[in-house]
């Protein structure tokens, strides 16, 4: 038996009984036979399963759009999910309305998904909603027989209906929705109705857990059957693991802090002034809203895109077990293909980086066989401090070129103290060249990932110091 996991659902309270580890889609259509959220690729891929995350922040209910095909069942304690039945009111609302009217949907497989997507924007975005925002929130969307022109176009017609509202925060927004008649007027009194549901934490097990789940973007593609029948912990009940800060010349990152937050943050984008950009390459809002950091680096994946990026940062991890609390760089954490310099039972609970100084200049480059929603062949980051055209420290490291995601080491001791010229760059990319070991494999050959890692080596320096170095002089040599 497992402790009762008791959360909003919808409208109604629910202390549900089964395993933590269970899916919210499986629990949605299996127990509490709500069909309105579809299950199709069950990877995080489509979007068919999106449902709506609401918690507590600074006593206010936040909401997120999540694909709920790879959400914990136990993750929901003290929380409300929102459903496609949950959005439902006498007449239709303005986003169902839209499709609707624009013909947007034939056979609605995808249809409950995207309601719930675009309802999680028009709750964002309020009266400043934009098109490209519209195709923000479809980004994890796959639509079979309809398409997408219809969907933009009734994208259109919610940013029209979006105009009455404010423009400020999420809460006011939702407020407003409800005095509107855009949303259901039940959702007025889920703040007070989460603050009186007992402690979350208390959905996590007492025994020694098998497995730790953060955002479950990994876990649940890889291991999905199995974990309902597993001793999981769900760290996202664990909030000190969230959050950012600065200190004494420091970030540091709770390690449960999903890419969305990672880059939405002030002091990451005054960091990492690109740092949105690189976002729409990586994944769809519903997982970014999930992937945590973490688990990001955590699954060691060679080409994890945040891990890459950390790389460059110099960035340490904390690790915890127990009371007991340990710092290890982050380029010594991967020591061969998914194996670790970490004990089973330790988590990561932080990540920390240097607040690069003002001379320091960040790239981030990533090549997939799709250009959005797909993971990197090769992707690279960087930074650089260099006074005038001397370059004095950089941090570069590579993906998808070796077992581990692959910090260089000799080509950043080779580029140190050098002048910024072609000349610098091609001997950099000789030296890069002896480092990697890329193999062949679904995501292109080892020929072309060598190819690709010179490339964006190059492109790293072309972006940065334009004036210095442009494409043809580098390539006049090759
Ligand atoms: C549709 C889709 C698209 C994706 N696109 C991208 C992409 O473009 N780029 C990219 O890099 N990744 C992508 N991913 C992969 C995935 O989203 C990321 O790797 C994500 O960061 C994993 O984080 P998580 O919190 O979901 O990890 P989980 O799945 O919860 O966990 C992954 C592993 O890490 C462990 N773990 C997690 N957190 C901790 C911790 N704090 N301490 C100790 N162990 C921990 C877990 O036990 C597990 O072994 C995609 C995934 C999907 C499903
Ligand atoms: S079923 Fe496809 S994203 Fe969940
Ligand atoms: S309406 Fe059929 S898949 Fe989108």
């Amino acid at each position: 038996m497992f402790s009762p996991i008791r959360f909003v659902l919808n409208r109604q309270e629910i202390a549900a009984a089964e395993p933590p580890g269970m899916l919210v889609l499986d629990f949605l259509r299996r127990r509490a036979m709500l069909m309105g959220t579809k299950e199709g690729c069950k990877e995080g891929d489509c979007g068919a399963c999106a449902a709506l995350i609401g918690e507590l922040r600074g006593g206010e209910a936040r909401y997120t759009p999540v694909t709920s095909c790879l959400v914990p069942l136990g993750e929901l304690a003290g929380k409300h999910l929102v459903t496609v039945e949950g959005l439902n009111m006498e007449r239709l609302s303005p986003v169902q309305d839209a499709i609707v009217a624009e013909g947007a949907t034939q056979c609605g497989f995808c249809t409950p998904g995207i309601v719930v997507s675009l309802t999680a924007q028009l709750m964002e975005k309020g009266a400043s909603l934009t098109a490209e925002e519209v195709k923000y929130a479809l980004s994890g969307h796959l639509c079979r027989c309809t398409g997408y022109a219809s969907l933009k176009r009734a994208g259109e017609l919610i940013i029209k209906d979006a105009a009455k509202l404010g423009s400020s925060s999420q809460s006011e927004n939702i407020a407003q929705m409800i005095t509107s008649g855009m949303l259901p007027e039940y959702f007025r009194e889920i703040p007070e109705r989460l603050r009186k549901i007992q402690s979350p934490a208390s959905a996590n097990g007492r025994q020694k857990p098998e497995v730790f789940i953060a955002g479950g973007t990994d876990l649940y593609v890889q291991r999905g059957e199995a974990l309902p029948d597993m001793r999981v912990e769900v760290l996202n009940l664990h909030p000190e693991m969230k959050g950012i800060s600065a200190n004494e010349g420091e970030i540091r990152v709770g390690a449960l802090t999903t890419f969305e937050e990672f880059a939405a943050h002030p002091l990451v984008r005054e960091a990492i002034p690109e740092i949105q950009s690189y976002m729409h390459w990586n994944a769809s809002w519903q997982i970014r809203n999930r992937a945590t950091l973490g688990g990001n680096i955590v699954n060691a994946s060679p080409i994890g895109d945040m891990t890459i990026l950390l790389l460059a940062l110099d960035s340490t991890l904390i690790l915890k077990n127990g009371q007991k609390s340990r710092k290890l760089p982050l380029a010594e954490f991967f020591k061969g293909y998914k194996q670790l310099a970490k004990k089973p039972s330790e988590i990561v609970s932080e990540i920390v980086f240097p607040k690069p100084s003002p001379a320091a200049r960040i790239n981030f480059e990533k090549v997939s066989k799709r250009k959005r929603l797909d993971i990197a062949s090769v992707n690279s980051a960087i930074k650089i401090t260099a006074r005038g055209r001397v370059i004095q420290k950089v941090n570069l490291s590579v993906g998808g070129v070796a077992p581990i995601p692959l910090f260089m080491r000799r080509t950043c001791e080779f580029l140190a103290e050098k002048e910024i010229t072609p000349e610098t760059v091609a001997q950099a990319a000789v030296i890069a060249q002896q480092e990697i070991s890329p193999i062949s494999d679904v995501r292109g050959s080892a020929e072309y990932k060598r190819l690709l890692a010179r490339q964006l080596l190059f492109a790293h320096f072309v972006k940065l110091f334009a004036g210095y170095v442009n494409l043809r002089e580098l390539f006049a040599d090759l």
